[in-house]
């Protein structure tokens, strides 16, 4: 049993805290967010993947401080901070130097420090490792670094953070042992790399991959649209090929913290070496570009029934980016409903994981009362447990940017 310490108790930090309390390990958990740490401490959850009766159990196993000399008693630190964009849509690592920094005021000899913040390529080696060594020690051989990262889906319950393999990258290979040493106790498969920059590089392929192949049936459902050919019906056609071919499906646009953030990581690096990588930036134009066609096709079909957006009553059905989270990190949702508001509509929204949206005015509304009275509903995010083909009954015009009203023809019933 050893004392481990997570920095950053997030979507990645919570689950990952109480993987390794459920393995025995002693966890201190830590974030400069008082809520989070009087969440944890009282036995409540903020993330979805971690219900509270999962916190129960673990009692003084998992420990929520705000205080990083606490980390000082700890085998290994663990990074789990965020890695936004700043507003000129270039990495923003300051909560990663932060934290980097009070880490380098607590570093003991003989700690392992890993990060698993999504980030470019030379992040580990080039920005937190002269930080640490701050603290007069060494890397690679007074204290161990090295990169690991995440790759929680969350809502995701086929895979887990012990089915999932974990990659790791040391500075040195005795660095990557330590690593692999210490997931090895929560994961059944670690693959270790030659170094930190291939392994940050691999979970960036990982989401560049998905974030090309979504704008490529992106565009195809416009191209669809315009052939009058069901996009859906293409994608099923192809994916009964049994190789060679893998299932992705058009909506509404990219959200979360990762699909939309993290190709501009690899694009900002590639650019510091006259690299301009035109894929990544294309993938993010065509997803930055589908809210908008999205409004289009409402604004069509409110046409049809010969009502202009000014005015006419739309319901939003589902506000954050991913069915089953209450995540409104880079929602298209927000950029659509944004964008009906704009344009004079009298926009309403229901999520069952999103009670308000303050930054829009907006508290999520009564579902079959809103159906009821609506113009129009739009289903942006599916939901579990919404029933879909009720909405399609009960509202005069329904969209379905998400495919999952499949199976019902009805002439008030539109999908991407
Ligand atoms: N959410 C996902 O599905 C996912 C998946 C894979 C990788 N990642 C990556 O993991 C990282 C964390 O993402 P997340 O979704 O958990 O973010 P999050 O915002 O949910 O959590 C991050 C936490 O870090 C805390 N924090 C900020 N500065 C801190 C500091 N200096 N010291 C300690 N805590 C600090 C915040 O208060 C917050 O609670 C990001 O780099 C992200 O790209 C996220």
């Amino acid at each position: 049993m050893s004392r481990i310490g997570i920095a950053g108790l997030g979507y990645v930090g919570l689950p990952l805290a109480v993987a390794f309390a459920e393995a025995g390990h002693e966890v201190t958990g830590l974030d400069v967010d008082p809520a989070k740490v009087e969440a944890v401490g009282s036995g409540r959850s903020y993330v979805e993947d971690v219900p509270d009766s999962a916190l129960a159990p673990l009692g003084e196993r998992l420990r929520a401080t705000a205080d990083y000399a606490e980390l000082a008693a700890c085998e290994a630190a663990i990074v789990c901070v965020p890695t936004p964009l700043s507003g000129s849509r270039e990495p923003d690592l300051t909560y990663l130097l932060d934290s980097a920094t009070s880490l380098s005021q607590v570093l003991q000899s003989g700690q392992l420090v890993v990060l698993e913040s999504t980030t470019y390529p030379g992040t580990t080696r080039e920005r937190l490792l002269p930080i640490l060594e701050r603290s007069g020690l060494t890397a690679g051989s007074d204290f161990h670094l090295a990169f690991s990262p995440e790759r929680i889906d969350p809502g995701r319950t086929d895979y887990t953070v012990r089915t999932t393999p974990k990659l790791v990258g040391g500075i040195t290979e005795a660095c990557a042992e330590r690593a692999r040493e210490l997931y090895a106790e929560i994961c059944d498969e670690v693959v270790v790399l030659s170094s930190p920059e291939t392994a940050e590089l691999s979970k960036l392929l990982e989401n560049i991959f998905r974030s090309v192949n979504i704008a490529l049936v992106n565009e195809l459902a416009q191209l669809c649209d315009r052939l009058r050919i069901d996009v859906w019906e293409v994608i099923d056609a192809a994916s009964t090929k049994p190789f060679g071919f893998m299932r992705f499906e058009p909506g509404p646009g990219m959200g979360g913290h990762c699909l939309p953030v993290d190709p501009f990581y690899l694009a900002f690096k590639a650019r510091e070496h006259d690299f301009y990588p035109e894929f990544i930036e294309l993938a993010g134009k065509v997803n930055q570009a589908q809210p908008a066609f999205c409004v289009e096709r409402i604004e069509r079909a409110l046409n049809q029934a010969s009502k202009p957006v000014k005015g006419s009553r739309v319901l939003i059905l589902g506000a954050s980016y991913k069915a089953g989270s209450g995540d409104t990190r880079e929602s298209p949702a927000l950029k659509i409903i944004a964008r009906l508001q704009g344009l004079g509509g009298d926009v309403s929204y229901h999520d069952p994981f999103v009670p308000e949206l303050p930054e829009l005015g907006l508290t999520s509304v009564d579902l079959d009362e809103a159906l009821a009275s609506t113009d129009l509903a739009a289903i942006v995010t599916a939901h579990p447990g919404i029933d879909y083909a009720q909405v399609v009954s009960t509202a005069p015009q329904v969209i379905d940017f998400r495919g999952v009203t499949r199976g019902i023809e009805a002439k008030n019933l539109e999908r991407l």
